[in-house]
């Protein structure tokens, strides 16, 4: 049984998809702890409704990044996490917390990374005109939003987007494409070659290219 810490600053909602989808697919993994980095996240909720253990490293009582960053290294490693998971975690982190949790941390991002890293980035998308956007799962390295790619889900940029409608396909697909790329964590078939990551024995259908609408 593979333990997952799940760190989240906002709504949860794609921590929900990644706890449903353990429960209904029979993972070999739980949940042990969502920590928040502030305690009005909606996502705590979310977590406790589904029986889910809650912890909050509140970064507004630290002065500093490394004191932060110390804290919530302790409240992750009370769980011995096989896997931790930043799951709309809108802290950026140091090299040391990084490194601690190397090959064992991944995070989603909402853009086909290396594009758009950072904030707003279904704003930046439609301003850049691509025809393409959607979302990817990676390793977390130094560089922020950076790290090898384990998964990408793509959808085609209609003429009447805006922001919102953008982002609320890209999220639809982020609820698919994030259960899948952790519970192949899970299942140890992610492998690193040559700084790139190789999925082992797909079953059929599976892949790391999630087409969506
Ligand atoms: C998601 O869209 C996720 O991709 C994004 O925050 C949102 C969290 O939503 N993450 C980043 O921008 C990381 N750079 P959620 O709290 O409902 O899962």
């Amino acid at each position: 049984m593979k333990s997952i810490v799940v760190l989240i600053s906002g709504r949860g909602s794609n921590m929900t998809a990644i706890a449903q989808a353990l429960r209904d697919e029979r993972w070999p993994a739980r949940i042990a702890c969502v920590v928040a980095d502030r305690p009005g996240a909606a996502g705590l909720a979310r977590a406790r409704e589904q029986g889910i253990d809650t912890d909050v490293v509140d970064f507004r009582a630290f002065d500093s990044r490394a004191g932060f960053e110390a804290a919530l290294a302790s409240a992750i490693d009370r769980h011995a996490p096989d896997l931790v998971v930043l799951a709309g975690f809108l802290r950026i982190l140091g090299d040391a917390f990084v490194d601690r949790y190397a090959h064992r941390m991944l995070n989603i991002h909402p853009s086909l990374l290396p594009a758009f890293p950072g904030l707003h980035t279904h704003r930046r998308a439609l301003e850049a005109g691509v025809a393409v956007h959607g979302a990817t799962v990676h390793l977390v390295g130094r560089e922020l939003d950076m790290g090898p790619i384990v998964a990408q889900a793509a959808l085609a940029v209609r003429p009447d987007d805006d922001e919102d409608r953008l982002a609320a396909r890209v999220l639809a697909l982020e609820h698919r494409l994030y259960p899948a790329a952790v519970r192949w964590f899970v299942e140890g078939r992610l492998a690193l070659q040559d700084a790139r990551v190789v999925l082992s024995e797909p079953r059929p259908g599976e892949t790391r290219c999630l087409w969506g609408g």
